[in-house]
């Protein structure tokens, strides 16, 4: 029997919408597969999965419980009123930054002005909240997209965020990460790393989720 079975596993995927006004919006190219793939591969080891969305073009796993969410003010809220969990894994790209205001109206080119100044404050970090609650799930695991030293930051953030375990995936490369069937991770806790793939996200979902298995089993 899998480790996991019974367990209640909160995912949270995809990109966020961050509007500016009522037609446009800063959004991110995650096309949520990754945390897709993780939410149907834990249903099938007997997890209880609660899925928290954010916009993206997918079907939603058979047996999964799906809350559909825009902004990261939303999937923030969304995800912590979904606790308690056993485990949360936090895969959506959530925007660091959103408008300060949303204009009530489209925003119009005016003639003679060239630019525009968009004003963007700090969203919460949902990671970091959850790693911090009082109802803080026994595993959670954040993922990092990097361009460059992968595992610096990841390192990095694994401590910031007072989290148990970063999947970092490098991103800005063909066949990889974002908008692409396949994903290489490297997976790093306090004392050991692992990479899963090239391999498809369902097949690096399995790796990922043998290593959560591992790491419940001696927590
Ligand atoms: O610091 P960075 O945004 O790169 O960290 C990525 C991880 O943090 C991902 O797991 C992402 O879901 C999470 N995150 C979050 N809330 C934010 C920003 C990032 O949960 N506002």
């Amino acid at each position: 029997m899998s480790a996991l079975d019974g367990k209640r596993i909160l995912v949270s995927a995809g990109p966020t919408f961050e509007d500016i006004d009522p037609v446009r919006f800063i959004g991110n190219r995650s096309s949520g597969r990754m945390g897709f793939a993780i939410a149907e591969a834990a249903i099938a080891r007997g997890a209880q999965v609660v899925l928290v969305a954010g916009p993206v073009h997918l079907a939603t796993p058979t047996g999964a419980q799906r809350i559909d969410v825009r902004s990261a003010a939303q999937m923030h809220d969304a995800v912590l009123s979904a606790l308690p969990a056993d485990i949360y894994i936090g895969t959506a790209a959530v925007a660091d930054f959103t408008p300060r205001a949303v204009a009530g109206h489209k925003l119009k080119k005016v003639p003679g002005q060239d630019t525009l100044v968009l004003e963007l404050v700090k969203t919460a970090d949902i990671l970091a909240d959850v790693a911090t609650a009082t109802q803080r799930p026994r595993l959670v695991v954040g993922f990092a997209a990097e361009t460059n030293d992968v595992e610096t930051y990841a390192r990095g953030k694994l401590a910031a965020k007072r989290i148990d375990m970063i999947a970092a995936n490098r991103v800005g490369i063909a066949g990889c990460g974002f908008e692409s069937d396949d994903n290489t991770l490297d997976v790093i806790w306090a004392d050991g790393q692992r990479r899963l793939g090239p391999e498809s996200k369902r097949v690096v979902a399995e790796g990922l989720l043998d290593l959560i298995e591992e790491r419940i089993s001696i927590a």
